[in-house]
């Protein structure tokens, strides 16, 4: 249903539904926090690996070595991604952490998992507790925890904090405090009414929780609403992952939801969460920690202004400025690293770069892929889209994470050259494929890409019946 941005509605911001929202992102958080804890502290712990193979072996560790088992280290952790963003079911689980990298890669794998299960969780759960008028903004308050966790990582792994040789087994550990804080909150947050009411059937509980959040007592607008949405999904099937890539009707939509999940990693957005402090101190800069804070401080300030800006300017033109910026900006980082040895000042102007890059990604590559999935798809397609374009994201994730170190030994200052050509291809494929979606209603969008579809295509008996059980609405 789409919401019309300039329309006064009576919004409750109540106490249970601020506690709820705010359980929830925790996981968000979480995720942003172990996306860009293991940067600032990698010395310290490339140390620590040293140490432990001379213990074991008597003799230095092989650089090659060293480079597998840290981007095994980074990456690791979208391999969890990957297996959460997949899974069902709420699970917690805590990272271990303790004296072997063997023990530091399984605990990467473990919260890695976690934050896959809440790139889908979150979204869903908020969505479905908020308000219809709140729904965007406490939306994007997903990708906002997510930025304020990887600051806060920055801020800890700071030397004079937890980012030194005595205390990084802290900073890595502290995701415990917030997983422990979530366990104690959780249980006073309320079943989704939407579920209550949509799969359990059980309407009277559905009202005592809605009365809750909303509070009020007259509910029955918001009862309406969700009964509408119930009949919508008796009359559409369930849709499964192979029949979203089989149907004419998905094929366009999933492509898009897919190529917009790449775009946002495969501009490498997290070659910077999780190199930067290396990234700068070979661009020279002195102070290369702090860097990487402000890195981190510009991403935060960018997702506020994109809370802004997304419902006016709309998401195809913001994802294409953010695209074409990003790419302006890694060509402006590749000068700066290869004129490096002839001017000392190119330090400043890799650090002008980095920041312009992480600036243009909040304002569209960031937030929108993760919202635009549910724009495109109806409730039919919803869920397997979610999982796909899930697995699409933490595997684009991985291979960034993985291969970054050995792609920038090998090109060295040309290596942002490899983003920009991506970004480019992005920027082409976003141009002439993807729809606006601002202003209009998911019944407008999917009617764009059944016309597209039909204009292509034969439909089977079963797609035209879903086509006629659905221009009835
Ligand atoms: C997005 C990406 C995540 C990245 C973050 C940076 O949420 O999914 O991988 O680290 O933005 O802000």
């Amino acid at each position: 249903m789409g919401l019309d941005g300039g329309s006064i509605q009576f919004i409750q911001l109540t106490f249970p539904l601020m506690l709820t929202v705010g359980t929830a992102v925790i996981g968000s958080l979480q995720f942003g926090y172990n996306t860009g804890v293991i940067n600032a502290p990698q010395k310290i712990i490339e140390a620590f690996y040293n140490q432990t193979w001379t213990d074991r072996h008597n003799e230095n560790i092989p650089k090659t070595t060293m480079t597998t088992l840290w981007s095994l280290s980074v990456a690791i952790f979208s391999v969890g991604g990957i297996i959460g963003s997949f899974s069902v079911g709420l699970f917690h689980l805590f990272l271990m952490m303790g004296a072997s990298w063997e023990m530091l890669i399984s605990g990467r794998f473990v919260v890695g998992l976690y934050s896959g299960l809440s790139t889908g969780f979150v979204p869903m759960y908020v969505g479905e507790v908020a308000p219809t008028a709140l729904r965007g903004a406490l939306g994007t308050l997903h990708q906002l925890g997510i930025v304020i966790g990887i600051l806060m990582a920055q801020i800890f792994g700071m030397d004079a904090i937890m980012g030194n040789a005595t205390m990084w087994p802290f900073l890595l550990g502290f995701t415990f405090i917030p997983a422990l804080l979530q366990c104690c909150l959780l249980p006073f947050c309320p079943e989704s009414p939407r579920f209550l009411l949509i799969i359990r059937n059980e309407e009277d509980k559905a009202k005592a929780v809605l009365k809750k959040l909303r509070g009020m007592t007259d509910v029955s607008a918001d009862m309406q609403e969700m009964k509408e949405e119930s009949r919508q999904m008796m009359r559409e099937k369930k849709v499964t992952i192979p029949e979203l890539f089989r149907s004419p009707l998905y094929r366009q939509p999933i492509a898009i939801a897919i190529m917009l999940q790449l775009s946002q990693q495969l501009s490498g957005i997290n070659a910077v969460f999780y190199y930067s402090t290396k990234i700068f101190e070979k661009a020279g800069v002195q102070q290369p920690v702090y860097a990487t804070i402000g890195a981190g401080v510009v991403n935060t300030a960018f997702t506020v202004v994109s809370l802004f800006v997304v419902e006016r300017a709309g998401r195809r033109s913001l994802h294409l400025l953010g695209l074409l910026g990003m790419a302006g900006s890694a060509v402006l980082m590749t000068i700066a690293l290869a004129l490096l040895e002839k001017y000392d000042w190119m330090s400043y102007m890799s650090i002008v770069a980095i920041f312009a890059f992480v600036a243009f990604f909040e304002i569209g590559p960031g937030p929108i892929p993760w919202f635009i999935v549910a724009e495109l798809f109806s409730q039919g397609p919803r869920p397997s889209a979610f999982a796909v374009a899930g697995f699409s994201n933490w595997t684009a994730n991985f291979i960034v994470g993985m291969c970054f170190q050995y792609v920038e030994e090998l090109c060295g200052a040309y290596v942002f050259i490899i983003f920009t050509v991506f970004l480019l291809c992005f920027f082409v494929f976003t141009y002439f494929k993807v729809p606006e979606t601002k202003g209009r209603t998911f019944d407008e969008i999917s009617a764009g890409f059944r016309q597209a579809a039909s204009g292509a295509e034969k439909h089977s008996p079963e797609e035209l019946n879903y086509l006629g059980a659905d221009s009835q609405l």
